[in-house]
């Protein structure tokens, strides 16, 4: 298969409007578009297709059974694939479009494939100008998973999305940067119309809490325990296996090089907080450093975690050390995609 790239400029898509017309095209006759959300890059096709549905799990590389996510329009148009309830709607009213995906009971009109077998379907209306126009001329809803093959890190930069997808898919939109760079919050409504979260994004527990209560499912935090199902297909699959092992340190940056002197520092890099960059460099000046961001910016970090794993990844280090983050505000989503990169290897440096 030959790949398409356009680009299209996020501030004024309007621009590119005969382009994002070919890409609707190719959604609606059963093919695959990669295009940019204000999370991740998304591999999308007509999720009312059962095809394109096989099409996308064969080039992600991804087992039939993890379902999809759903990209809408409009919150509105959630009724026509899944039943809607008072407590979605404060949802969207309050965060839709943005980084939000609600689990809700499906519709028939969401094949089976798409939904991995389960009868509830994830439902997100996007923010990002270039996937709503997409969706909007594509005139269905878009199935779409991360743009990444299975195993990687999600794409946040149409570079990793061309590393990963090129000759795979019809087309793909370079829209830029992804502005967040994590996957959106995955909220589940449960029947006493309180919430368990599924997955941490850029929507915190705090300002979920303002809607409904929230419950975290344990998998956030911690393994599936062996005999726990998965609330969310997702959470049981390794996500991400990066060449060099990452190991999370969970200390201060004193206690951080206290351990890393004694340890055998060669072929070792290291993901920092902006702050703590002059103490490693100082400590040993030939280990190379990836500055996540300022210790406070969560923001900054969220950004980049994705890209500098993918770049990390092409360097073939022996090792990866990064500080354990802390759980609080978008912290939590850091936390919990840093656990599953580093397979649960932290190191607790804490007395
Ligand atoms: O930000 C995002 O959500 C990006 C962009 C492209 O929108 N999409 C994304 O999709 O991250 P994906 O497929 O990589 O992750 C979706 C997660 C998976 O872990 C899947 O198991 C879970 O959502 N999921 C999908 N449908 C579900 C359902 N009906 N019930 C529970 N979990 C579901
Ligand atoms: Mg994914």
């Amino acid at each position: 298969m030959k790949t398409e790239v356009v680009s299209v400029d996020v501030l004024s898509p309007e621009k590119s409007k005969d382009d994002i017309i070919r890409a609707a095209e190719i959604i609606k006759g059963g093919g695959l578009v990669v295009f940019p959300t204000e999370t991740v890059y998304g591999l999308g096709g007509d999720g009312t297709n059962p095809d394109a549905a096989r099409k996308i799990y064969a080039a992600k590389g991804r087992p039939g059974d993890n379902p999809l996510i759903i990209h809408i329009a409009r919150p509105e148009d959630a009724e026509k694939y899944a039943e809607t309830t008072e407590i979605y709607f404060k949802l969207a009213k309050r965060f839709m479009p943005g980084p939000l995906t609600v689990i809700l009971k499906s519709k028939g009109s969401v094949p089976r494939e798409t939904r991995g077998g389960l009868d509830t379907v994830a439902v997100r209306c996007p923010e990002n100008k270039i996937a709503r126009l997409l969706i909007e001329y594509s005139g269905v809803a878009i199935a779409a998973p991360s743009a990444n093959l299975s195993g990687s890190p999600s794409p946040t930069t149409a570079r990793h999305v061309i590393d990963d997808m090129m000759d795979r898919v019809d087309m793909i939109i370079d829209g830029g940067e992804c502005e967040f760079g994590l996957e959106s919050t995955i909220v589940k409504i449960d029947s006493d119309n309180s919430l368990t979260l599924l997955r941490p994004g850029k929507i915190t527990v705090a300002e979920l809490s303002e809607i409904a209560d929230v419950r975290i499912a344990p998998a956030v935090l911690d393994k599936l325990q062996e005999n726990e199902v998965a609330l969310s297909p997702g959470m049981k699959y390794r996500h991400y296996a990066p060449k060099a092992p990452l190991v999370l340190l969970n200390g201060d940056i004193e206690e951080q090089l206290r351990y890393i002197r004694e340890e055998d520092i060669s072929g070792i890099a290291y993901i920092s907080y902006t702050e703590d960059a002059e103490f490693l460099k100082k400590e040993n000046p030939n280990m190379p450093i990836y500055d996540l961001g300022s210790k406070n910016d969560e923001l900054t970090q969220a950004h980049r975690l994705f890209y500098i794993l993918r770049e990390a990844d092409k360097c073939g280090y022996k090792r990866i050390y990064a500080p354990l983050p802390n759980t609080d505000g978008v912290g939590l989503a850091l936390y919990n995609r840093m656990i599953r990169a580093a397979a649960h290897t932290i190191i607790n440096l804490r007395r």
